[in-house]
């Protein structure tokens, strides 16, 4: 369970926080366009800036990475670019070598490879498109000659096999992963940076290692980077930690339930670890970062921080830092509070404001949890956005902050160095094997002569993935950067430019192919989800859950026969299969008379329901629709103590049953409309669906909820009437779904519970044509459905 008091309920500026945790991106980027805005003469010298570091960054182009060209030849718009991400995503955890070479075949089979043998492409990419068809190495000399390379593609592509392929598609997928980390372990990667310290970088090493699934795990991430602290404060030999190297941090590395719902644990047992970490580094004056993860992470991240920060055994030292993304619509919010907790502690904390690596994650989490907005922007130009008015505000409070600033664009870049004028407070970080070429500008003393720090990952394949997907992501995205900057023909003015200008112009909408999550059906509304990463959302649903495990909630079900609820002396007591001694309630079964009973006002009521019309029947199922998504917690409640169903997955069955009441209410209004045209036997105002009578709907123990519910619903959508009988360990949510779709105007005849086992029940098969079989022996079997 979760503490009363969240560090987070204590301070109004973490109120704001959670308000704009999923607010309206319009209204976010009204208030952060002003802050972003340049002066049109400063806005000319951005330009000018920009697009100076731009055409020196493309003279590099021929010395370009060929991992550069590779990712910018196979872009994420493209297919064969999702086949090599998704290559390079799962062939390193592939275990086998049988799965790996049916996992390229399919991969290889579905991508235009081909496509991509051009003599206009650099060597590379061409030799690399080869590899992925063929056997020869990428720097086989045969490749010199072009004419050779196709008609040996020719030749040999129906040859080939994947087993051949594969160790060249490994060691592809292990080159570009070398592209981005210093070296597999500390002491190598600081030898490896010596050679860019003295060209004047410094470092932040990153150990690789995330999500952390178990505490040993965690034990080993921890561990590591102890000894990388060790490693790298003997290294530093500066006197301040601005001029020496530093670690950067995952706190997902350190504990495997990071996450908001385990509050009280986590701020039991991180913060103690954060801090031995911190006391490390301050103990060699080196800075530690902790580096900002997926949005739902955010509010806790801060919790720790605070508790680490506010440590006496830190003061003093102010090499202790935050990274900020300002994709999240919390970004500026995020800095005044970090402004405040500095002036209360009297201490400067490291900022490194990033625009963030999760962004696809991000979009898709929200969607599938049904979220009611997004918690990052979904334009890029409104992250640029957020992020010079992040910066803004950054530069502005130097006496609260050493801001870092954490991008590989030349825009970004130039805004900056704007903005901050002559202020000497701050530093520039990019990430290992990207932006070099830019940052050879930036720290050139003849030129711009500013700080920069590499972000520099370490380790081995093996904790590679996460941060290697979302390099790939990253480098790949048309949208990025450096994706454009690789590309000669896109025109400069079609990288540099001033993102405020395209935000306003397009009067600060969302993205139009990015809806949100309760309109991604597009015809039918979807559920929403409860977000338990929100706090204020959290100490609701706790709220409802204390009321019914603290005060041993008990709940009664019977059978519900034309309405009416039937309680019987003998009910037979409950227990929870979470606590097998824990009462949760009464449940009474239905006699063979109820059943009797039950069909013949089914049957009766065939008639009514029957001829209701669709619309009245859809309107019905979206009040429902209505009722479930308001009794959530409830039934998340129920679920949980009544069928031993964890939280998430509880709450998974409740939005499947909302949205299949509005999926059917949809189908109804469509399909049972009499339609203008001939039908398929040429008479026209056909139905496409009719009732077929009465319906019966037996249901699992697994889905006690979705199941159950969706049966029911779809009969009723149609027009049938239904006898309903839930699994016999699951009584109280069925007799809770039924009330609630009574409740919502479904007719008490149409819609009808028998609790009981099946066997005991006993059965009844009527051979009618609007009846359908009615038999009660616990299997699906025998009930019939809409066809
Ligand atoms: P740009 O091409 O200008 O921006 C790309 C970024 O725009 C994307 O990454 C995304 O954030 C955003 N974006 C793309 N499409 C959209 C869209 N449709 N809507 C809204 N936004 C969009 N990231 C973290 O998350 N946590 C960290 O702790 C972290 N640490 C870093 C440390 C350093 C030193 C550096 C350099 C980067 C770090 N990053 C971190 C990664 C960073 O977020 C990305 O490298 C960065 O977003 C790329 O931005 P850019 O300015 O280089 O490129
Ligand atoms: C990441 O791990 C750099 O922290 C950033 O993607």
């Amino acid at each position: 369970m979760v503490a009363d008091q969240p560090l987070s309920n204590t301070n109004p500026l973490r109120d704001t926080i959670t308000n704009a945790y999923r607010m309206d991106e319009a209204e976010c980027l009204e208030k952060l366009i002003p802050q972003a805005t340049f002066t049109p003469l400063e806005r000319d010298t951005v330009i000018t800036t920009a697009t100076e570091l731009v055409v020196e960054t493309r003279k590099f182009k021929k010395k370009q990475s060929k991992i550069d060209a590779l990712l910018h030849q196979y872009d994420l718009s493209t297919e064969e670019g999702i086949s090599l991400m998704c290559m390079a995503e799962a062939l390193l955890r592939i275990p086998d070598k049988a799965t790996m070479d049916k996992f390229i075949s399919d991969k290889l089979s579905n991508a235009a490879w081909k496509n991509h043998l051009s003599r206009e492409n650099p060597l590379f990419i061409n030799a690399a498109t080869w590899s992925l068809l063929l056997t020869g190495s990428v720097y086989a000399p045969a490749l010199n000659n072009d004419e050779n390379l196709f008609a040996s593609l020719k030749r040999s592509v129906s040859k080939v096999g994947a087993s051949v392929i594969r160790p060249i598609i490994l060691q592809m997928m292990k080159a570009i992963g070398a592209q981005f980390v210093m070296g597999q372990d500390i002491n190598a990667a600081l030898k490896r940076a010596e050679e860019f310290e003295a060209e004047g970088y410094q470092f932040s090493y990153d150990m690789l290692g995330e999500a952390a699934r178990t505490m040993e795990d965690a034990k080993a991430y921890y561990d590591s980077y102890v000894t990388a602290i060790d490693a790298i404060g003997k290294a530093a030999k500066a006197s301040t930690h601005t001029q020496n190297p530093g670690i950067s941090i995952k706190l997902s590395a350190l504990h495997p339930r990071y996450e908001y719902i385990k509050y009280e644990q986590i701020m039991a047992e991180m913060p103690p670890m954060l801090l031995a970490l911190a006391k490390q580094a301050k103990q060699y004056n080196i800075g530690l970062t902790v580096d900002a993860e997926e949005a739902d992470r955010l509010d806790l991240s801060l919790d720790i921080f605070e508790k680490v920060f506010s440590d006496p055994a830190l003061d003093g030292w102010e090499g202790f830092g935050l990274a900020v993304q300002a994709y999240q619509k919390r970004a500026s919010f995020v800095i005044d509070w970090l402004a405040d907790l500095s002036r209360r502690h009297h201490k400067r904390i490291m900022v490194r404001l990033v625009k963030g690596a999760y962004w696809d994650a991000e979009i898709k989490t929200t969607q599938i949890l049904g979220l009611s907005d997004y918690p990052v922007f979904t334009r890029k130009n409104s992250t640029d956005v957020s992020y010079l008015a992040c910066a803004r505000k950054l530069l502005s409070e130097t006496d609260c902050f050493f801001p870092q600033f954490g991008t590989h664009n030349a825009y970004s870049v130039a805004a900056i160095l704007e903005i901050a004028g002559n202020n000497p407070n701050f530093e520039f970080q990019c990430l290992h094997g990207m932006g070099a070429p830019l940052y050879h500008q930036i720290v050139d003393k003849a030129k711009f002569g500013r700080l920069c720090r590499i972000y520099s990952p370490v380790g081995t394949h093996k904790d590679l993935l996460g941060y290697l997907v979302r390099r790939l992501l990253e480098n790949g995205a048309n949208s990025s950067f450096v994706n454009k900057l690789a590309d000669d023909k896109t025109p400069i003015d079609k990288i540099v430019y001033d993102p405020t200008e395209r935000v306003a112009a397009l009067a600060v909408k969302p993205h139009p192919h990015i809806p949100k999550p309760c309109d991604i059906y597009g015809k039918w509304e979807s559920s929403e989800g409860m977000d338990f990463s929100n706090h204020h959302t959290l100490a609701a649903f706790k709220a409802t859950m204390d009321k019914d495990v603290r005060q041993k909630q008990h709940w009664s079900a019977g059978p519900i026969i034309n309405g009416q609820p039937k309680f019987d002396k003998q009910a037979e007591t409950r227990y929870s299969p979470n606590n097998l001694s824990e009462v949760i309630g009464n449940a009474s079964k239905a006699s063979a008379e109820d059943v009797e009973e039950a069909i013949s006002i089914a049957t009766a009521a065939t008639r009514t329901w029957g001829e209701t019309s669709a619309e009245e029947r859809a309107t019905i199922l979206e009040r429902a629709a209505d009722a479930f998504q308001a009794a959530m917690p409830e039934l998340i409640s129920i679920l949980n103590r009544e069928a031993g169903k964890s939280i998430p997955d509880s709450m998974s069955e409740v939005r499947e049953t909302i949205d299949y009441c509005r999926y059917y209410a949809y189908r109804a209004r469509e399909d049972m409309k009499p339609h203008e045209l001939p039908g398929p036997t040429g008479e026209s105002n056909v139905l496409l669906l009719k009732p077929r009578g009465v319906i019966a709907c037996i249901s699992p123990w697994n889905f006690p909820l979705a199941i159950f519910a969706g049966q029911i619903i779809a009969g009723l959508a149609t027009g049938n009437t239904v006898l309903a009988k839930p699994a016999e360990q699951t009584p109280f949510i069925a007799f809770k779904a039924v009330q609630i779709l009574h409740e919502a105007g479904i007719p008490g005849d149409a819609l009808q519970l028998l609790i009981g086992r099946g066997s005991v029940v006993g059965a009844k098969v009527v051979n009618d044509e609007r009846v359908a079989g009615v038999m009660f022996t616990g299997s699906t079997e025998t009930a019939k459905y809409i066809e």
